[in-house]
């Protein structure tokens, strides 16, 4: 079934997330839509979602492809009240988010690995691209676009071992109209966290994490890490116990490449 505003609206009690919902058919990116409507005017809360992109993308101009109504593509737009060292908390939300979407409405119980894939077990589920303009120190804007693969029965043969889908997790499809606004309201009760509860967001991080006290390979910069993960943190990221002994700590945003061994 397509996706419908109406369907998706009638399962809604949100205070901000989901204040205009757009359905588009096929779009370049829904981040860049959200730019647009967000620089012209959208109110916050505003969410696109698309049946298809023609150009998704994901972290570091990496490509994001996914199969037409198959899965969630969707960017939702935020303007909370946030000093800029406290930003990679909204990149928790959406991962906080779409794990309890996705363990709510399915059962299927996601994983974090840092700073924002959703994981089951050693295959990805969703991913999350966060974008955002400062003024100042303030935070002004974000778009959270989240990926989230619901239907595919199977991928591309070159990420086939990397990939999963909601369908492949449980053997059956799913209703994206449910799960869309499951996703809304899960972001919804993350996003009323920000003012005043910032330390669950901080614990339920850690808690949900795929890769704490793991054995782990990162890229930064070009250059190749491997140890084990001692402590994670959204503000300060990875302390890695590297294999000669030494410690590292390396923030989210300077994680290219990051998978458990
Ligand atoms: C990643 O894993 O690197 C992040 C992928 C994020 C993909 C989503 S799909 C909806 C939204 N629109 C985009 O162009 N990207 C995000």
């Amino acid at each position: 079934m397509k996706l419908s505003e109406r369907s998706i609206r009638s399962k809604l009690k949100t205070r901000v997330v989901g204040s205009t919902i757009v359905i588009l058919d096929s779009i370049d990116s829904t981040n860049e839509r959200a730019w647009h409507e967000a620089l012209t005017g959208a109110p916050e809360g505003t969410a696109i979602f698309a049946e298809e992109q023609t150009r998704g993308r994901g972290r570091f101009g990496r490509a994001w492809h996914a199969a037409k109504g198959q899965s969630l593509l969707v960017s939702i737009l935020l303007r909370p009240d946030l000093e800029a060292d406290q930003a990679t908390l909204v990149t928790a939300l959406g991962a906080l988010a779409v794990i309890d979407a996705c363990s709510e409405a399915c059962g299927v119980e996601g994983k974090i690995r840092f700073p924002n894939d959703v994981m089951v077990g050693p295959r990805k589920l969703a991913g999350i691209l966060v974008e955002s303009r400062f003024v100042s120190t303030r935070a002004d804007l974000f778009i959270i676009g989240i990926g989230l693969n619901v239907n595919e029965a199977e991928f591309p043969e070159d990420i086939r071992p990397l990939a999963t889908s909601l369908a492949v997790e449980t053997g059956k499809p799913w209703d994206r109209n449910l799960l869309a606004a499951a996703l809304l309201q899960s972001l919804d009760s993350w996003y009323d966290k920000l003012a005043g509860h910032r330390a669950d967001i901080v614990k339920a991080f850690k808690q949900r994490s795929a890769i704490l006290r793991k054995r782990v390979e990162i890229t930064e910069a070009g250059k190749v890490f491997v140890g084990r993960v001692d402590d994670l943190d959204v503000f300060q990221g990875i302390t890695l116990r590297l294999d000669n002994g030494m410690m590292k700590q390396i923030k989210g945003e300077h994680v290219d490449m990051l998978r458990t061994l």
